[in-house]
């Protein structure tokens, strides 16, 4: 039973404020003091016998954000924190949420999907703009740990059985963004995020080790060539050394794998964050949208989406780069088609073309627009919905790609989502910062506990856009 849901305003890994919920339950434990038995009966015969427990979640917060996300509250009281304040979200939970919630009597051990649906409804909004996705998430997270808790069980395993997913555990790829651009950074270059996934490794241990490695070479490599002052990281813990060109970073990427030893296993991602350069007057891409001075209306760089989608090609047909995210903005739907349709690319992920939406995702079915979600559990606002996009997505045939948000907190509940659904990639930015090597730390953790137990698990490698393949 819930005996208390209540909000506080907390910082995220920009400074910013965020939503932070806990939730009180009659029945639950905290996770911390789970010893996980090593047997498949992992719920005790009388759940009486658990003691109370107190969950906590912090909510994340984009940059990049597409304009169809659900809705994040922000107070826009200029005089604090420059009006990215979140108290009208805390107090939505302190005095509607939470306290309805109470009030229905729900269990969290079975009543996610009822917690959430009750929550939508008391919103009433499609998008979520009353109460605030980012109050709404931080209840459905935390509702979510208690849930684990209270049947005692890890939470990867909670949310592997809220999914239905049956096949055996699968430990993610994680894509490390190792070099950053886009609006993100103050260098010259465009495209968002260019990352590294270790396919080749036998396990996340070693896939981590292999990134960690790699990314200290990139730093040396940086300082070097560029000077020490560009080894300051990003929001998301990568460098951005003062290059412009695509093809500059893929060769930064491809010398610090050779050098660190694994060329052949690594292979490259690409997250351009289009959207951020579209200009849908024109429908063109507007490359050099980083140094329009004022009075322009765009640079001497302008691209029409073919000339992109020749870009892309040239790319991959120089680098190994299985993954492209958002090569295309989020609401030009003709090129999207066109590139599925004309073009052989082994993931092509749908990030704010889809926004974690169940809708979005049954449009670009029919339009044949990608064949991949990100699935960012703050981009819909419910832990339930969340997982209702990745199953209609998975049950399309598409990957599903896992990821963090730009502004981050030191919540990890993203690495047991990955495991619990089985996606077999995600991405949460370099091996390096406290809020992002959380989620590697915590899959780690969680691999560990999978080679003590009974339980088959493999780690994705070269499958992660279809790991049920194995
Ligand atoms: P965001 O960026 O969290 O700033 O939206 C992440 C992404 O575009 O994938
Ligand atoms: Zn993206």
């Amino acid at each position: 039973m819930l005996l208390d849901v209540k909000a506080a305003q907390r910082l995220d890994s920009r400074g910013n404020p965020t939503v932070q919920v806990e939730v009180r339950t009659a029945h639950g434990t905290s996770l911390t003091s789970i010893n996980f038995p090593k047997s498949p009966i992992y719920e005790p015969a009388d759940l009486t016998t658990v003691p109370p427990g107190t969950f906590r979640a912090l909510v994340p917060s984009g940059a990049s954000t597409g304009v169809h996300e659900a809705v994040e509250l922000r107070d826009n009281d200029q005089r604090k924190y420059g009006g990215k304040g979140v108290l009208t979200a805390v107090n939505n939970v302190n005095e509607i949420i939470g306290p309805a919630l109470v009030k229905e009597g729900y269990g969290p051990r079975r009543d996610l999907k009822q917690i959430d649906g009750f929550m939508i409804e008391l919103d009433g909004t499609p998008n979520k703009a009353k109460l605030g996705a980012n109050a709404i998430l931080g209840v459905s997270m935390a509702c979510a740990r208690a849930g684990a808790a209270a049947a005692n069980i890890p939470l990867y395993e909670f949310l592997r059985r809220e999914s239905g997913q049956e096949s055996p555990y699968m430990m993610p790829v994680p894509f490390f963004n190792f070099l950053n651009g886009g609006k993100r950074s103050g260098n010259g270059m465009a495209f968002q995020e260019f990352m590294i996934a270790p396919t080749g490794a036998k396990t996340i241990e070693e896939g981590i080790r292999m990134a960690s490695e790699t990314y200290h070479v990139l730093e040396q490599i940086i300082a070097d060539r560029f000077g020490a002052i560009y080894t300051g990281m990003g929001d998301e813990g990568g460098f951005a050394p003062p290059i412009t060109q695509p093809e500059e970073a893929l060769d930064l990427l491809t010398e610090a794998v050779a050098k660190a030893g694994y060329t052949d296993k690594i292979k490259f991602g690409i997250d351009p964050a289009s959207s951020e350069f579209f200009n849908s007057k024109y429908g063109t891409y507007d490359l050099g949208f980083k140094r329009i001075k004022e009075g322009e209306s765009h640079s001497d760089d302008v691209r029409t989406p073919s000339e992109m989608m020749d870009l892309y090609n040239s790319l991959i047909r120089r680098y190994p780069i299985p993954l492209l995210e958002d090569p295309f903005a989020e609401d030009d739907w003709e090129s999207w088609s066109k590139s599925c349709k004309d073009w052989y690319f082994e993931e092509l992920v749908g990030d704010a073309l889809l926004v974690t939406n169940v809708e979005r995702v049954r449009i670009a079915e029919s339009r044949m627009a990608c064949n991949a979600m990100l699935l960012k559990v703050n981009q819909i606002g419910t832990v339930t919905e969340a997982i209702a996009a990745a199953k209609l997505a998975k049950s399309l045939d598409w990957g599903v790609f896992v990821s963090h948000r730009s502004g981050e907190t030191t919540d990890d509940f993203i690495a047991d989502l990955t495991v619990g659904l089985g996606t077999g990639h995600i991405k949460s930015g370099a091996p390096c910062r406290g809020e992002r090597v959380a989620k590697y730390n915590r899959l780690m953790d969680i691999e560990a506990e999978l080679k003590e137990s009974w339980k088959p698990w493999s780690y994705a490698g070269e499958k992660f856009r279809k790991p049920e393949a194995f």
